[in-house]
């Protein structure tokens, strides 16, 4: 078989952030960032899903080994991120605004370099039930 078949784990860290532009006055951050503004912080649960999609191995009949898939994206993703907060405990998100834009490019980024490049990716990230990206577009 080499028929495509996409393959989803999904798994959850928990972690604070704040959207904050030093460039910006405060009067202008919290017009353009709300009660994500907040300067002292506050926790998302963020539900992560990584989608890889490729071609089915005869011999095991997997696209990937989601142990593995599991495996990768606790030691790349949850030790890093799960109980932390972005801004100020992590080197991504120092100076890069921990938006779910910028959460699931860096997700994509870490995670990338470790599957093989014929698989696909797409990882969502979802802030909110009502709120998520995914990357690539
Ligand atoms: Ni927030």
């Amino acid at each position: 078989m080499s028929q495509k078949v996409a393959i989803f784990r999904s798994e959850h860290f928990n972690a604070a952030h704040r959207l904050h532009n030093p460039a910006m006055s405060d009067e202008e951050n919290r017009t353009v960032f709300g009660k994500c503004n907040s300067p002292n912080y506050h926790g998302h649960n963020y539900e992560l899903i990584v989608r890889v999609v490729g071609a089915v191995d005869p011999s095991t009949g997997y696209v990937i080994d989601t142990k593995y898939l599991s495996e990768l994206i606790h030691e790349l993703v949850i030790e890093r991120f799960d109980h932390k907060n972005l801004n100020l405990d992590t080197e991504e998100f120092k100076t890069l605004i921990p938006t779910i834009e910028n959460i699931s490019v860096v997700i994509y980024n870490l995670l990338r370099a470790r599957i093989k490049e014929q698989l696909d990716l797409k990882i969502t990230v979802y802030e909110t039930e009502r709120n998520y990206a995914e990357y690539p577009a």
